[in-house]
Formats: structure tokens, sequence, C-alpha cells
């Protein structure tokens, strides 16, 4: 945040600076049905901190005064992030290896607090379909109604998908997701659907990794270059990537999966000129699943 938006928000009853801050974290969309009196809550807020501090400074002066401060410059803000990040990665690891089941993975990502989109969102998003498919779909990250149902790909990007799914015979009726399953490299919204960050990528990543081995398809393709990139640890772009295969391997998989990438759907609603291409990558995935 930039040292404006750090002081105008230094006053919580000011409407202007909260709703500006709001704006600011990607709030975009009012949910409850019953208004919230935010002014109550941070004036009780406000009254909790100051009981804590009294009882603080009565505690230290039964103890003779206060105590010396700490020794020893603290780390910098990045540092710590990236000690945070490093934490909750190690964290996720080993949580996503304990894991013996698709089911035990979802409960282990259920229970993860290392991921502090979690707090924002409203449900976690894990997956949908059938895991013993042969073909595993991974896209970005859950949207508004994604976050809202629970269950990804369920919005206008997802309807769309369904229809080519069902288009090219990997889905006996639209929406019958029995041939497939599908998920995302994130398991919460980003606030207001902005862009995951390295450090959200990287504290789920480790579930993803363990996702694809516990349900150990034939073929893993990923929609958008962001889920590409994270999953194939590659840097170049969706138009770059698309019609391309991989060979995706890590230490739990019995053998290398065949990975190739898509456009995301949500592109291609804003730029249908391209759903021809999408449509014969399509059809050569399905070709190619029939051959392994
Ligand atoms: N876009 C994604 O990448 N995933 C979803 O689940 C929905 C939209």
């Amino acid at each position: 945040m930039n040292q404006q938006s750090d002081s105008t928000f230094s006053d919580p009853f000011n409407p202007e600076s909260l709703l500006k801050w709001y704006l600011e974290m990607g709030v975009d969309e009012t949910i409850g049905d019953e208004s919230v009196d935010r002014y109550a809550a941070t004036a009780e807020l406000l009254e909790r901190k100051k009981a804590a501090a009294q009882v603080q400074q009565a505690q230290q002066a039964q103890q003779g005064g206060p105590r010396a401060p700490m020794m020893g410059k603290p780390a910098p803000v990045a540092q710590q992030q990236v000690q945070a990040t490093d934490e909750m990665v190690h964290s996720a690891v080993e949580m996503a290896r304990k894991a013996q089941s698709v089911e035990e993975l979802r409960e282990a990502v259920l229970s993860f607090e290392g991921c502090h989109l979690k707090k924002t969102a409203m449900n976690t998003v894990f997956a949908d379909g059938n895991p013993k498919a042969d073909i595993m779909f991974i896209g970005e990250a859950p949207g508004a109604d994604e976050d809202r149902q629970g269950v990804p790909f369920v919005g206008a990007s997802g309807k769309l998908l369904d229809k080519m799914l069902h288009s090219c015979g990997l889905e006996d009726e639209v929406g019958d997701r029995s041939k497939i399953y599908i998920s995302n490299v994130l398991f919460w919204r980003p606030p207001g659907n902005r862009n995951p960050t390295l450090s959200e990528i990287a504290v789920c990543l480790p579930f993803v990794e363990r996702h694809i081995e516990l349900v150990d398809p034939k073929m893993i393709v990923m929609l958008g270059g962001a889920a590409a990139k994270a999953v194939l640890g590659v840097h170049d772009g969706i138009s770059r990537l698309r019609g391309r295969w991989f060979t995706h391997a890590t230490p739990g998989l019995s053998r290398p999966v065949q990975a190739t990438a898509l456009f995301h759907p949500a592109y291609l609603l804003r730029s249908p000129a391209q759903k021809r291409r999408a449509w014969g990558d399509l059809l050569s995935i399905v070709e190619k699943l029939e051959t392994l």
C-alpha cells in the first residue's frame, strides 16, 4: 500500500478512507443479507486494545517496571514475509505428503491455515468431477461464483468450459463431469479476482502436486498461463505454451504424466476469435488421450 493510502486509513471512522481501503483490498461486492455495524466493532476493538494495554502496564508495574527493549534490530518486513512464506510452504509440503487419498488431501487443505486468502474467502474450493478420471484440468483460482458455491468452474467461464468439453465428447451432458476431474492452483478466491501472488501460489503448490499424484491421471491440462507456469515451472506465456506437450514428473508419481495447456475459458469469453485455436487444441487432447 502506498503512503497516501496508509495515511488515509489512519482514521478508521472516516467513511471515505474506509471505502478507499476496501477498494484497494479488492472488495467489489457485498454479500451479507444483514448490515453489520463496523463502527461498533472497531470501537469494541479499540476498547479491548486499551484494556489489554492497561493490564500489561499493571503487570509490568507489579514486576518492577517495564521490560528492557529486545536487543538487536527486528528483521525487515520483506525478510519476515519470506520467512513466513517458507514456513507455510514447509508446513504445506508436510501436510500434503501425509495425505494418502484424495479425501485425506481435501481434509488437509480444509484444515490448512497457511494461505491468508482463506481469511477473505467464503469457501475452500477443492475440486469437482471424478477423481478416478483419466484427465485432470487445473485452473488458476476460484472466482466469485466458485467462492460462493465451493465448486470450481461453475461461473461463466466454467459454463463455457462445460460446453466445450461436451462438444468434444469429454462430457456426456453439459456439466456432467463424470469423465473429468477439475481443480485449481489456488483453493481460495483472491479478493476482487486479482492475480495470485507468487507466495500464494507457492503455499498452495505442494497440495496441487500431491493432488496430481493421488488422482494419478493419464493427462493434465492447465487452463491458462498462470496455471501452466505454476504447475510446469515454465516462463512462457499461454500463446507459446498451448498446443505443446510436456511431461510432468514428481517423486510421488508412478510415471511421468502428459501435460499441456489450453487458453483459459475466461480469456475465450473476452476473445472469442481464439476459440477456433482452442477447439483445435482440445481435439488434439482428446486424440492423444485415446492413445494413452
Ligand atoms: N477461473 C479459474 O481459473 N478457476 C475457477 O474455478 C473459475 C474461474
